[in-house]
């Protein structure tokens, strides 16, 4: 039987999201984005710019279909979908027209605060099981720029039925109607580790998904689509592709003239 205190409809009046400004401010420090591989916030680290170039394809996807709410996920888990979620949404807020949301919604094993060095309690979690109903308690503006994250402290009980109840309908109501000046990420568990990323991805425009060079197969990545349908593929990412613009990240895009393209 399904625990239905997720249900509770006790939030006054409806969800509001909170904007950048409402929020407490984390500055991540360089030594904690570098262990954890987060360069997207550093427009002239080389590292970025496959971001950028991933972030101009998205926007121009999300416009063409009059989308803003999209989630990463995979086949298999460590594809790097957090890294790739984090990088992009990193990357996206260095454009001063827009105001990026990340939300963690692998809720069990939410990564993302730690990838930042946020040590909070209250993540999205607790919201969701009724524990707190204000977001502001929740989210943390990320630099200065116009990024938010609501983190995940990754939950004890059950994941799938936080996401069945109320709250999280609400939830993602409300961030549907955000204005349209608004892109938001959600970071997703691996497609076949439970159904949270199916029924998620019910309230997604679409998804991306991340493809691990050598380890994500042709059948993976194709029952992958069918399981998430009718939910449409943004695209895919091939991550882990070594000989690209930057082989030691390796996302691959062109050749390895391009690393020295903008050198001095
Ligand atoms: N292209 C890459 N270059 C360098 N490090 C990477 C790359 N992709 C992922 N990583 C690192 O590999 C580890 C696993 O990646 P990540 O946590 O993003 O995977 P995930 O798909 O979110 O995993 P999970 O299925 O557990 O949620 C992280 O430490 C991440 O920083
Ligand atoms: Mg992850």
């Amino acid at each position: 039987m399904l625990n239905t205190t997720n249900d509770k409809t006790d939030i006054p009046g409806p969800v509001v999201i909170p904007g950048p400004a409402e929020l407490e401010t984390l500055v991540p420090d360089a030594a904690t984005l570098e262990a954890n591989h987060i360069v997207g916030f550093d427009g002239n680290d080389i590292r970025s710019r496959p971001f950028n170039l991933l972030r101009s394809q998205v926007i121009k996807a999300l416009d063409a279909n009059g989308w803003k709410l999209f989630g990463t996920t995979s086949a298999t888990p460590a594809a790097g979908k957090s890294f790739l979620s984090m990088n992009l949404a990193a990357a996206l807020s260095r454009l001063s027209d827009k105001t990026i949301y990340l939300f963690d919604l692998d809720l069990r094993r939410g990564s993302l605060a730690d990838a930042l060095g946020i040590e909070g309690k209250v993540g999205l979690g607790e919201y969701l099981a009724g524990k707190t109903d204000d977001l502001r308690s929740v989210g943390r503006r990320i630099g200065d720029n116009n990024l938010v994250l609501f983190p995940c402290y990754r939950v004890k009980s059950n994941s799938a039925e936080l996401i069945a109840g109320k709250r999280f309908a609400n939830l993602m109501e409300a961030v549907k109607n955000l204005p349209d000046d608004v892109i938001v990420i959600c970071d997703l568990p691996p497609a076949f580790a439970n159904d949270d990323t199916i029924m998620i991805s019910e309230y997604l425009d679409a998804y991306m998904l991340i493809i691990e060079q050598g380890i994500t197969t042709k059948k993976q990545m194709n029952n992958t689509v069918d399981l998430l349908k009718p939910t449409q593929c943004l695209g895919t990412v091939l991550n882990r592709y070594v000989g690209g613009l930057i082989d030691p990240y390796g996302y691959g895009y062109g050749g390895s003239e391009y690393s020295k393209y903008y050198s001095d």
